[in-house]
């Protein structure tokens, strides 16, 4: 059994920056990877398991039908490494398939990340695995010193890449090109462009979790910026935006009002609105395409209603 946890933060300073910026900015935005505090955690695992938000189960079915071919494709691998690996459910079915020998999962949320990854070492007692609590976007670098030499799989699931306009997803995809080094792999789960009506129940779930996701960011600014949000007067706004191919989440501010957030003033007009994540859907050649600006080169590709797997490679081993 080996399992061991690193805590790479210096994620407050991070968060009072980053919040404080996107609060000055026109329109407004709070970038996404703030969701993920212990109850944002909670209610992210809560939205998958929502009737109307099918992607993970989606996923989930992709991945067990055709996880012989996936698995055939991929060949021997050393290193599994998965950013924003959540409650590392996910990751299970490939360490079966595939017995590499070294774990590696990424996460914002350090402490979920650690109590769902010890598990992992208890159930594959000869797999080596390392938890390490970070902000992979801003700093994936940090974890290469923790990587072992060998064949590297970089496992990103769940559409999370979403998250990323192209030009944004392009160069995070460049970066796990170089962790990934030469012989490397990258396996990615997206959300394919589908019927807007779809999308939209998707993301406004009649048992309000979505919506509660969204407002919880507000509740986590009260406490850890010392700010004086009135979640009341904000309401959860989620719509398709096909000029852009994505589901755009906004808080909406429901008064004219002025916030206090870490000392500074910020002031909401009536119908203004806190921008708070994208969830990009694409079209399978559309992503292959900013894959390839990232150096990837297409090697697989899986398909199940509205989900999309694709499997890349570099250099030599193709
Ligand atoms: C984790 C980014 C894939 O965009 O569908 C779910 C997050 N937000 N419902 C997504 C989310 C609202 C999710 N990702």
């Amino acid at each position: 059994m080996s399992f061991r946890f690193l805590d790479l933060h210096h994620q407050r300073d991070d968060l009072r920056t980053d919040v404080l910026a996107g609060l000055a900015a026109h329109p407004k935005s709070i970038p996404p990877k703030y969701f993920y505090d212990e109850s944002g955690c909670q209610l992210f695992e809560a939205i998958c398991r929502q009737p109307e938000y099918t992607l993970t189960r989606t996923e989930h079915a992709l991945m067990a039908s055709r996880m012989p071919g996936i698995a055939a494709a991929i060949g021997a691998v050393d290193c599994v490494i998965e950013p924003g690996a959540g409650d590392c459910g996910k990751v299970r079915m490939l360490l079966d398939a595939l017995r590499p020998s070294q774990l590696v999962v990424l996460d914002i949320a350090g402490r979920a990340l650690a109590a769902a990854a010890e598990p992992l070492a208890h159930d594959y007692p000869a797999l080596a695995v390392t938890a390490i609590g970070m902000d992979f976007i801003h700093d994936l670098e940090a974890a290469l010193p923790y990587v072992s030499a060998g064949r590297r799989l970089i496992y990103y699931p769940g559409s999370s890449i979403g998250n990323f306009s192209p030009d944004e997803a392009a160069a995070l995809l460049k970066r796990f090109h170089q962790l990934a080094g030469s012989s490397g792999q990258l396996l990615i789960g997206f959300d394919l462009k589908k019927d807007p009506e779809h999308l939209h129940r998707a993301y406004n779930d009649a048992a309000g979790m979505t919506a509660a996701f969204n407002l919880n960011l507000l509740f986590r600014l009260n406490r850890e910026l010392d700010a004086d949000f009135d979640p009341t007067l904000f309401r959860h706004y989620a719509f398709y935006n096909p000029w852009h191919s994505r589901i755009e989440m906004h808080l909406v501010s429901l008064a004219e009002q002025t916030v206090t957030v870490a000392n500074q003033r910020v002031h909401f007009d009536l119908g203004e609105t806190l921008h708070t994540e994208n969830s990009c859907k694409f079209r399978c050649d559309e992503f292959s395409a900013i894959a390839g600006r990232a150096g990837w080169h297409l090697a697989g590709e899986w398909e199940r209603d509205g989900f999309a797997v694709q499997l890349h490679g570099v250099g030599v081993n193709l």
